[in-house]
């Protein structure tokens, strides 16, 4: 403990998170930069989060990987007692998801990153594993560290597991070099050229430490103009419609009133110019269009949610600092 905190004393804050010594146990202190919502965790040799909402095996994979990680796996003794250190704290659930998992091939598992079960020493909790109605293809991990397996449409929580590597966070405090820092607006930009529906692109640009694309002013209709002349249609393989992005606007589930996912009216947010005609001034053509989406040429559409359309990830260029690592 000593020398860790000889290592990571930055400033006051820092000081005083690692002396109350709990949080040390809970979150890790050594803080190599990887994202703000990940902790460095010095024997798992990488950085964790716990998401504590449950999710089933196939969100909780698709989250860990929005966020630039994989679902953790007990591979090693190290990782293992982190794990079990993370997940004892957890009040809502007997246990977490791990990254083991025969979703290829039934009763074939490896762990995300692709090593066998039987590379990993593996105490199975009792009865366990039995493939229970012939249905359960993901490991789950009970908080003593014993394992079952379980139905991948389960719900647990589940930690996300960056292994130490030699990173580099841009200006836009990611490792995610998509993402470019914008001068006129201050706010970094990722343009998605893999087309997602409205809902999936918001989990994308969440995943990434960032929101969905708010529009705030003429300046930044311009920004979105311009990135769009960076992404023609040509860069973007497959027929979708590719004029349009999805954005940060939203009905909220109320019929003819548009706002950002900040919950702010369009106007209040400084940017409301539409294309003619939207939105349309027909409630019934509205609630089957409730998601904004912004063309080529900067102006604003509502469309179907559903429909798999480009989009842009908003991000603010926030610092790590309180995590900088100094030797
Ligand atoms: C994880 O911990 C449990 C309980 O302490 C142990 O039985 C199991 O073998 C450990 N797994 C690894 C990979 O070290
Ligand atoms: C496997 O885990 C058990 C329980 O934690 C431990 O006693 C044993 O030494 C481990 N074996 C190997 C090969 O790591
Ligand atoms: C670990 O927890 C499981 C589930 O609660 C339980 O069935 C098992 O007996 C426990 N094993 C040990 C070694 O405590
Ligand atoms: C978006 O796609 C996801 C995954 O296929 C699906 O679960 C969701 O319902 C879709 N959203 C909409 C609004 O259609």
């Amino acid at each position: 403990m000593s020398t860790l905190i000889s290592r990571s004393v930055v400033n006051m804050k820092v000081f005083i998170i690692v002396n109350l010594c709990l949080p040390y146990l809970l979150h890790g202190t050594d803080g190599r930069k990887f994202r703000n919502d990940y902790y460095y965790y010095p024997e798992a040799a990488g950085w964790l989060k716990l998401h504590e909402v449950p999710a089933t095996w196939n969100n909780a994979w698709l989250k860990c990987f929005r966020e630039g990680a994989v679902l953790a796996s007990p591979e090693t003794e190290n990782l293992n007692n982190t794990m079990k250190l993370l997940s004892a704290n957890l009040q809502n659930s007997f246990a977490i998801y791990t990254g083991i998992h025969a979703t290829f091939s039934k009763g074939d598992y490896y762990t995300i990153e692709g090593t066998p079960l039987s590379k990993i020493n593996v105490t199975w909790a009792p009865g366990e594993p039995d493939n229970f109605g012939d249905k359960e293809n993901c490991l789950a991990m009970y908080h003593n560290g014993t394992l079952a397996d379980v139905d991948c449409n389960g719900i647990f929580p589940f930690l996300c597991y960056k292994k130490k590597t030699k990173l580099i966070t841009n200006a836009c405090g990611t490792i995610d070099t998509d993402y470019a820092l914008n001068v006129k607006t201050g706010s970094c930009y990722k343009f998605h050229r893999f087309p997602q529906n409205w809902t999936q692109a918001f989990a994308a640009c969440s995943g990434e430490g960032g929101y969905l694309a708010i529009i705030n002013s003429n300046v930044e209709a311009s920004v979105i103009r311009e990135l769009y002349v960076s992404n023609p249609d040509s860069v973007m393989p497959g027929s979708f419609e590719k004029s349009m992005a999805h954005i940060g606007v939203s009905d909220w589930g109320r019929r003819g009133l548009w706002l950002t996912i900040h919950g702010e009216t369009l106007n209040a947010a400084g940017y409301d110019k539409w294309v003619n005609g939207y939105p349309s001034a027909d409630t019934t053509a509205n609630m089957n269009r409730p998601c904004g989406t912004v063309f080529r040429d900067g102006l604003l559409a509502n469309t179907k949610c559903g429909m798999v359309r480009p989009f842009i990830c908003e991000k603010t260029p926030d610092s790590l600092e309180d995590y900088e690592y100094y030797e």
